[in-house]
Parts: C-alpha cells; sequence; structure tokens
C-alpha cells in the first residue's frame, strides 16, 4: 500500500480516537489530541496517524505531501440532526416570532412546519434537489463531510418519497455522505385533526414501502405536547423496528413529555434536543447507550432555554452536537456557530465540543466503525483549520476557520 497524501506539521491532531476516561476529567474529555502530528492517506482510507517525523519508508516518489503550517486538524465534521430538504423559508414569520409569538401558536395558526409542508409539496424534485445542493455546498465550507437528512415536510407519502428520494438522489451528486431519516410524523395536517389515528396509520403503512425501496435508515418522530403524545409516539416507533429502521427521536424539545425515557427504553440511536429533559430523563439516559443530540441553534434561535449539557456530561451521558438546520426553528447551516454556541451556552469545553461533533456524531448514526475519527482503516474524512489550537475555533465566534476539507481522501473545499 503506497501513500496517495501526508499531511504533517500539524500543530494539534484531533484524531478522535477515545482514550480510557480519567476520573479527574469529564466522561467526554477522553479524545486523543496529538501533538506536531501527520496523517497518511491511501485512497479513500487512513494508512496511518502520528506525531512527530513522518517515517520515511512510508514517503514514496508519488506522495504529495502538505504542510499544515502547525495548525489545527480534525476528524471531518458530522451533522446528525438536519431537515435540509424543504421548499421556501420562513422570514415572513421572523418579525412576529422575535415580538414573542411562540412556535408552537404559529403552528396551530397553520404557519410553521405546515406552512413549509406547503412549500415542500409544491416543489419539484429537482428544484428540492438545487436548493439542499446550495445548502451543502455551505455545510462543506464549515467542516462538515457526512449529515443526517429527515422527511417530514411532506406529511402525504407522495411528497415524503419525494423528500427521501431527494436523499438518495444527493449521494449521487456531490461529496457529503447523505443518512436518511423518515419523519412521516412530524406534524399532523390539518385535515387530520379529527382523525389523529388515521394519519398516524397513514405513517405506518409507509415504513414497508420505503423500506423495500431502501429509502431510509433511521425513523424520527416529533414527540411533544400539542405534536404527537408520547404512547402515539411508542406506537409508530414500534411498528417501525419491526420493519428494521434504526431510531431516533425529537423529544422533550418544548415541553417535557417523558421522551429521553422513551429514547432508552426503545434503545435509539438519538435522542434530539432535550431542552426540557427532566431528572428522571437524564436517569434513564445515563443507563442506556443513547446519544444525546442538542441543538442549541435551536434554542438561540426560539429564545428557549438551553439543555442542561453540563448536567448530562457530568452525569455520564455522552453528547453530539448538531445544527438542526431547518426553515423554522434553526435556519443555519453553520457547524462551526452551533459549536461555538456550545461552548459560550451550554458550558462544553473545546475536547467535548469536538468529540460530540465527529466521534459521538458517528455512533448517533451507527458509523463509529467507518468515519468520526482518524484512525487507520477509517475513512479520511478530515478538515484543516486556519487555527493553532481548537480553543480559538470556538472562541473567535460567528467566522469560518475552515482552510481545506476532505472527503474520502479527495480535496471538496479550500478557502
Ligand atoms: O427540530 N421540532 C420539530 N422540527 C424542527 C423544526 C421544524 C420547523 O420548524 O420547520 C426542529 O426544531
Ligand atoms: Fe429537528
Amino acid at each position: 500500500m503506497n501513500a496517495d497524501l501526508i499531511i504533517y506539521n500539524i500543530g494539534q491532531l484531533v484524531t478522535g480516537k477515545e482514550l480510557p476516561i480519567i476520573a479527574s476529567e469529564s466522561p467526554m474529555e477522553n479524545i486523543e489530541i496529538l501533538k506536531n502530528g501527520y496523517i497518511v492517506i491511501c485512497g479513500s482510507e487512513i494508512m496511518a496517524v502520528g506525531s512527530g517525523d513522518v517515517p520515511s519508508k512510508l514517503i514514496k516518489f508519488t506522495t504529495k505531501l502538505i504542510d499544515a503550517e502547525g495548525c489545527v486538524v480534525t476528524p471531518g465534521m458530522i451533522d446528525s440532526h438536519t431537515h435540509l430538504v424543504h421548499g421556501g423559508s420562513r422570514e415572513n414569520e421572523f418579525v412576529e416570532k422575535i415580538s414573542g409569538v411562540s412556535y408552537l401558536e404559529i403552528l396551530e395558526k397553520g404557519g410553521g412546519i405546515l406552512s413549509t409542508v406547503k412549500a415542500t409539496q409544491d416543489s419539484t424534485e429537482a428544484e428540492l434537489i438545487a436548493r439542499a445542493k446550495k445548502s451543502l455546498k455551505i455545510m462543506i465550507s464549515y467542516g462538515v463531510t457526512t449529515v443526517e437528512s429527515k422527511s417530514g415536510y411532506g406529511l402525504d407519502s407522495e411528497t415524503e418519497l419525494k423528500q427521501l428520494r431527494v436523499n438518495e438522489i444527493l449521494n449521487h451528486e456531490q461529496e457529503v455522505e447523505i443518512i436518511s431519516t423518515f419523519m412521516g410524523a412530524h406534524a399532523l395536517p390539518e385535515e387530520y385533526k379529527d382523525n389523529r389515528d388515521e394519519f398516524i396509520q397513514s405513517v405506518i403503512d409507509l415504513l414497508p414501502i420505503i423500506k423495500e425501496r431502501n429509502l431510509a435508515e433511521f425513523f424520527d418522530v416529533f414527540c411533544e405536547e400539542g405534536v404527537f403524545s408520547t404512547e402515539e409516539s411508542r406506537k409508530m416507533f414500534l411498528e417501525a423496528q419491526k420493519y428494521g429502521f434504526k431510531l431516533r427521536i425529537h423529544a422533550d424539545e418544548i415541553k417535557n413529555t417523558k421522551g429521553a425515557e422513551l429514547a432508552a427504553e426503545l434503545e435509539m440511536y438519538s435522542a434530539d434536543h432535550l431542552m426540557a429533559i427532566s431528572e428522571e430523563g437524564i436517569k434513564s439516559l445515563k443507563n442506556s447507550n443513547v446519544i444525546a443530540n442538542l441543538l442549541p441553534g435551536t434554542s438561540f434561535s426560539l429564545g428557549k432555554e438551553y439543555a442542561p449539557a453540563r448536567k448530562m456530561i457530568d452525569a455520564g451521558i455522552q453528547v453530539a452536537l448538531s445544527t438542526d438546520y431547518n426553515p423554522g426553528s434553526c435556519p443555519t447551516e453553520n457547524l462551526q456557530l452551533i459549536m461555538q454556541i456550545a461552548a459560550l451556552k451550554l458550558k462544553m469545553t473545546p475536547k467535548e465540543i469536538f468529540k460530540a461533533v465527529t466521534i459521538n456524531a458517528a455512533k448517533s448514526l451507527g458509523r463509529e466503525k467507518r468515519i468520526g475519527s482518524l484512525e487507520e482503516g477509517k475513512k479520511a474524512d478530515f478538515v484543516m483549520f486556519d487555527a493553532k489550537n481548537i480553543e480559538y475555533i470556538l472562541y473567535h465566534f460567528g467566522t469560518n476557520h475552515t482552510n481545506k476539507v476532505f472527503k474520502n481522501g479527495c480535496l471538496v473545499y479550500k478557502r
């Protein structure tokens, strides 16, 4: 095996490899950071990682060498919760929203998610693809190489399938890997107001069709007061599990509905949001392998409480961080901004934050054997930052610190 590419003189190489947890540190600070590091790449995979001088036997005549000039290199970042594919935008609700009208009030009036549903139903597949590609380009520029993307702006079978097909097409037509989630239960359409069970059945009826066409790996529900109850959610999740879907959940976002407890009970991959998680919820996540996927950009944008990240991490829960990119509660593709908010508002440390967007995000998507850390045999997805240490990336907020981004060993973004 010959090295195609070597990055050397890396000031801080965040490999993301998990180290044994030390009692004096938080249980999320156990990621490896090498000083004066290098990575060796063969094709789309990592061949070696180390610190100090690159062993000369690895450098062949054809090997391309890149000097990182003492800067930070990290694994490609993973945005593990987005509503990437949608039509329209909602700036028409923005002034109302900042004047104090609540998210659920706007939804009850037929705005919010339901207005994006209409715009998505009215968009052609080609329009949705073009729109999502634009967002993915922005995401790559911030160092994101893998994105989870949910349906849920269709709420009818035709549009849900259209959104999921767009996910599939995007996987072939641009560089970011898309992981597809079916979220048919994202809101209750007006016409089902007095017929909730019929709508829930329509979501369940779509499961085998989506499975057969291999259009989604995960299943998600908006379990929330006024949206889908815990009982309704459990019913759909159990059906999805029967068809082999992996589970994730919008849990305890606005009101506590024991979503975290449900995630633990059904051994889901992730419980997302958790701004209103209870002590009981924290206990149940602690005793599970569920990743707590926190989305502080949503609290920031909705003017809501932040999830009690410190409490969760100190209790031993593993946390991921994502944008929740969507046209309503968090209209930004910028994962670095979310990481900066996590530092300032969730009081997460730089090491915890980088763990949250790399190996823990990979775990929340069941991809930790392939991506999420820079280790021999894993995918050569990595980011070269224009910063000498990880603290700087979080402290200097609102700017993009990315210099170069590589996916599968190929340069996909250059400042
Ligand atoms: O994760 N909470 C539900 N879904 C999204 C918001 C979607 C929207 O407002 O369009 C969220 O916050
Ligand atoms: Fe969401």
